[in-house]
């Protein structure tokens, strides 16, 4: 896949599984340096209720990018929250500027909506690329997930 060949637009209901798959795709091929198997799995979650789970949450900007065939990346954002809320890319689209693409769309909503900051919270994995795309680190933290694990994760921030 060549980036030349992928677009950006906002998700529909209709994506909802691709969107699901991808997540479930990119977490579960984080290498094992980074965190053990239980917690990628409770990260990724599994089963019948994942892509509702994934849909349902507060986020209120999601867009993906797609080639001709499949969904290789997803991103979303919590604007009330000045929040980058995900950003996940298919593991065999890896490396080819996807994940750069998206995060600089959702930068591009965020200011359409009057946003001049965004926050997340990046897991030990993607700390090096949100510093590429030009954020910085605030606090070094736990996030605390739904099934009760403990995740280490980075605070980051970018003024846009
Ligand atoms: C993190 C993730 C979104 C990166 O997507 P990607 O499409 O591979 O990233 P890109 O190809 O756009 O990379 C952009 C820049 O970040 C760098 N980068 C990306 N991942 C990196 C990594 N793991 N380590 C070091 N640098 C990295 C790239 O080298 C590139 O730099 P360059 O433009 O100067 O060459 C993707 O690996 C992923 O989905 N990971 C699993 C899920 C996850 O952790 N998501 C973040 C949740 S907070």
């Amino acid at each position: 896949m060549k980036t030349s060949d992928m677009a950006i637009r906002p998700a529909t209901p209709d994506d909802g599984a691709g969107i699901a798959e991808v997540r479930h795709n990119a977490i579960q091929n984080v290498p094992a340096a980074y965190y053990d198997q239980s917690t990628l799995d409770e990260w990724s979650g599994s089963g019948e209720g994942r892509t509702q789970k994934l849909l349902s949450n507060s986020a209120d900007v999601r867009i993906v990018a797609v080639t001709d065939s499949e969904i290789v990346g997803y991103g979303e954002l919590v604007t009330k929250e000045n929040l980058l809320g995900a950003c996940y890319v298919l593991s065999s689209a890896g490396g080819k500027g996807v994940g750069r693409a998206i995060v600089a769309e959702l930068e591009r909503i965020a200011r359409e909506h009057g946003i001049t900051y965004l926050q997340l919270e990046s897991s030990l994995n993607a700390e090096r690329f949100y510093l590429c795309c030009g954020y910085r680190i605030t606090e070094r933290a736990k996030h605390f997930m739904r099934g009760g694990s403990v995740m280490d994760c980075v605070k980051m921030h970018k003024d846009l």
